[in-house]
């Protein structure tokens, strides 16, 4: 007897859909923004009505436990009260004027309380305008141009994971590496010497770090004359307070920051070194937005949360109980599968051989799974929150059982 759930009703988000497709480029040209995060099709939802804790709520009225989290802009949940309340209280007073707010400069003192090595901060909006900061100071400061970096650091043309539209003079002054392979990145600076500017890379992506690795990276980046950049978007502000510098023991000159770091407003901050961070009164950087205090009172509001509850150590304990369930579920499936990542953004990568055979079996486990109100993504790493509990965990791990055995039918039917 087959135990799988029906299928969601989601005629709202697909009415929602077709409307797009007519007028909205990001949604309309799927290509790229949809089938990149392929989920699986006609069964994930695509528009939601709300969100509070560590639930989504889709236009449809189905209920979801959200492990994607806004590709891990969340970290304490949903429309936290205490972040809610910071927000509304500047948006009251007025939040985007010219001159600045107090909230600025508590901002800055906060990040440079927590982040290791943090001398001066500049705050921006979006990761990727942190990372092209990051860039445009290591080139300024070393009077160099190439830039060496690994994972995803944004879309802007020093990093675009697609050449269209990206001058090739652009693409050409950038390399890469390996990651955990230090005969690569040495390969990558021994092969244009003096010309590097920095080695820019996110401290792991699922892969967590070999041991050393982070160390040697920097050393071989200052070895060449060039600056360590962490790209800590996505480690930072989940892992530990003071992010993968803290958690690894790494100390880089420059580290970029977003995401988690206002539990879903939109900020991100270029910190550093003073002697590094002086070099931005040599160069242009800017948003028009930067000054608005509603982010930055939202940021305070996090890290403050982060910093004095021990919400990050719940989210470690859970991430811990979801990956060790998710092995357990492994190890008695006959699937080819490994539980990957850290525990605060845990995976589950399907490994059979057979291309077609893993699409299946992947589709199978994801449709179960969304079907039983958990939303996970089959092509990114997954994240957890405080506002989980261990009964969200349990709720999780009945759902993957259930994934399990609808992948394992998929397979029995070849
Ligand atoms: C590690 C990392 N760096 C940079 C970025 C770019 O951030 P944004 O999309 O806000 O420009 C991202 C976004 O996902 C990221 O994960």
């Amino acid at each position: 007897m087959s135990d799988t759930a029906p299928p969601l009703a989601l005629s709202g988000s697909k009415d929602l859909l077709a409307r797009a497709a007519r007028v909205d480029a990001t949604l309309a040209y799927s290509g790229y923004v949809l089938q990149r995060d392929r989920l699986v099709d006609g069964e994930y939802p695509v528009f939601a009505e709300r969100a509070s804790g560590a639930y989504v709520w889709d236009v449809d009225g189905n209920k979801y436990l959200d492990f994607i989290l806004a590709y891990g802009t969340i970290i304490l949940g949903h429309a936290d009260p205490v972040v809610s309340e910071a927000v509304g209280k500047e948006i009251r007073e007025g939040f985007a004027v010219t001159l600045r707010k107090r909230v600025q400069v508590e901002l800055a003192e906060l990040l440079t309380s927590v982040v290791p090595g943090a001398e001066r901060v500049f705050l921006l909006k979006s990761g990727s305008d942190a990372t092209s900061a990051a860039v445009r100071v290591s080139r300024a400061h070393t009077g160099r141009q190439r830039v060496i970096r690994w994972g995803y650091n944004g879309w802007h043309d020093w990093c675009a994971n697609r050449p269209g539209g990206v001058p090739e003079e652009a693409q050409q002054v950038v390399g890469t590496f390996t990651y955990n392979d230090l005969d690569s990145l040495r390969a990558e600076f021994e092969a244009h010497p003096g010309e590097i500017a920095c080695l820019l890379m996110m401290p792991f992506e699922v892969e967590p770090p070999a041991e050393g690795f982070l160390q040697t990276a920097a050393d071989l980046a200052h070895e060449h004359g060039a600056l360590f950049v962490l790209d800590e978007m996505r480690s930072g502000f989940r892992m530990s307070l003071g992010g993968a510098q803290e958690k690894y023991g790494v100390a880089a000159d420059l580290v970029t920051f977003s995401k988690a770091i206002a539990n879903g407003y939109p900020i991100s901050a270029l910190v550093g070194t003073e002697r590094v961070m002086r070099t931005v009164g040599e160069v242009h950087i800017g948003s028009t937005f930067h000054v608005n205090g509603a982010e930055m009172a939202a940021a305070v509001a996090t890290i403050t949360q982060l910093r004095d509850t021990p919400v990050l150590k719940h989210v470690e304990v859970l991430g811990e109980q979801f990956q060790e369930g998710l092995r357990a579920q492994v190890a008695a499936s006959v699937l080819d599968a490994e539980v990957v990542g850290v525990p605060q953004m845990p995976f589950l990568r399907f490994t059979h051989p057979d291309e077609d055979l893993r699409a299946r079996v992947q589709d199978a486990f994801y449709t179960e799974t969304v079907r039983r109100g958990v939303l996970l993504h089959p092509n990114h790493h997954w994240y957890v929150c405080g506002a989980m509990t261990e009964e969200d965990i349990r709720k999780a791990l009945d759902a993957t059982a259930a994934g399990f055995r609808a992948a394992e039918a998929a397979v029995r039917r070849g």
